[in-house]
């Protein structure tokens, strides 16, 4: 009953929801094949992809187990590759566990409080800019520049290279050949970044990784560079993605956008139903099942794809009362898994919820005009990264 790529298929982009909502009610994973060909089994109900990203034998290190997968040796791989392939989202324990304690502290809610001051300054910052051109793209002038620029605070980036910083993130993200050439400067910079902190260490997270590496074999030169890599682009495109599609759903739900102007403390609301009405990830960077695997009522052959789609699971109606429709007053909300569920769950997530209620709270309080400059119907096959979010002040 379910075409062999719909998934991909154009027209069930345009509303994944019906999709997920057939793939639920099956009770059961259903098998696609993505566009390279490979068997990728999709999973939409809230359960059941909680369970597989619990799952011990759905992971990432499938060379480890296939026997046609033999891991090359790391000489043979390119400087590129290798940094690739020591991303912390990839990796399974037990490098997975050594790699994430060494930066989780740099993470946590106390941690990032200590950025508030700073990222409330930044936010002021374009909120004024914004108030003064009249017209704006709410992607390039107020969502865009936050991430980098705090990811760049708590890296120790210094500012006069974050502008380079930015450009080097899009490009590693870019997919083109572009992104290796980026992906081998950003290393060479961090390499020079990272003696200069050897030499004269900061309160910076780069010198607590040169500590690290310092003080024996726990981190070497190629996992600190993915791992400040990693940082830079996980962090980038879904705070702007949550940043941009908060407002359009704001502006575009009245009655919404005037609770939160008469009461900005509803900021921190609106970050998770923006969350979980339409969350930056829709489905989490694909796993193996590393051995036959039942689950969600159904069995995933051994070294097949598994899609767990966060999209789904967030609108799972048995979960949350009447999931299509956006509502900043629900009280189910917390129920949302848009920042992914144990081992990989989301390291930056305290400071993206930072951010994005920072923004709301400053754009319902500094630009209560604030609308679109486009008809909402238009704005339904936007790409809002690509095609901008017109506004008028
Ligand atoms: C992992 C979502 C912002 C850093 C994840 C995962 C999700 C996610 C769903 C789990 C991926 C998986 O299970 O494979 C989001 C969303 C964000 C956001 C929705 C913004 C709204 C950030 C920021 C940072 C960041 C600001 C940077 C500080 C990471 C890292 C991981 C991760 C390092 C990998 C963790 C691991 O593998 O242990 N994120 N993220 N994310 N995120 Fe975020």
């Amino acid at each position: 009953e379910f075409g062999v790529s719909e998934l991909w298929d154009p027209v069930v982009r345009r509303d994944p929801h019906r999709f997920y909502d057939r793939v639920r009610a099956t009770g059961r994973p259903v098998l696609q094949i993505d566009p390279a060909g490979n068997r990728f089994w999709v999973i939409a109900g809230h359960a059941d992809v909680l369970e597989g990203l619990r799952h011990p034998a759905i992971g990432h290190e499938v060379h480890r187990r296939c026997p046609g997968g033999r891991q090359p040796a790391w000489h043979e791989l390119s400087e590129v590759a290798r940094i690739e392939a020591r991303q912390l989202i990839s990796l399974d324990p037990p490098d997975h566990t050594r790699l994430r304690g060494l930066v989780s502290g740099g993470f946590t809610a106390r941690a990032v409080a200590r950025l508030e001051p700073w990222i409330s300054q930044l936010a002021d910052r374009l909120v004024a800019r914004a108030r003064q051109q009249g017209r704006i793209d709410g992607i390039a002038d107020l969502a865009d520049p936050v991430p980098v620029n705090v990811i760049a605070e708590l890296i120790g980036i210094p500012e006069p290279d974050r502008p380079q910083f930015r450009a080097w993130s899009a490009a590693i993200v870019s997919a083109s050949i572009d992104s290796s050439a980026a992906t081998l400067a950003f290393a060479a910079y961090l390499d020079e970044l990272a003696a200069r902190r050897r030499a004269v260490p900061a309160d910076d997270l780069i010198s607590q990784l040169v500590a690290h590496e310092e003080q024996g074999d726990r981190l070497d030169r190629d996992e600190l560079v993915a791992l400040v890599q990693l940082l830079l682009i996980a962090g980038q495109e879904t705070t702007v993605d949550l940043i941009s599609n908060g407002i359009r759903l704001l502006l575009t739900h009245p009655d919404q956008w005037q609770a939160l102007r008469d009461d900005p403390l509803l900021a921190a609301a609106v970050v998770e139903e923006t969350l979980r009405f339409r969350g930056p990830v829709e489905i989490v960077p694909p796993r193996f099942a590393l051995e036959d695997v039942e689950i969600a009522g159904g069995r995933i052959p051994a070294f097949d794809r598994v899609g767990l789609s966060l999209w789904g699971a967030n609108r799972d109606p048995t979960v949350f009362d009447r999931p299509h429709v956006f509502d900043i007053h629900r009280t189910d909300v917390r129920k949302h898994i848009a920042f992914g569920h144990g081992i990989h769950f989301c390291l930056g997530a305290h400071l993206a919820r930072l951010e994005s209620r920072i923004m709301f709270e400053r754009i319902a309080q500094q630009l209560p005009d604030l609308r679109l400059a486009v008809d909402p119907a238009v704005l339904d096959g936007f790409r809002l990264h690509h095609d901008g979010l017109p506004l008028e002040v």
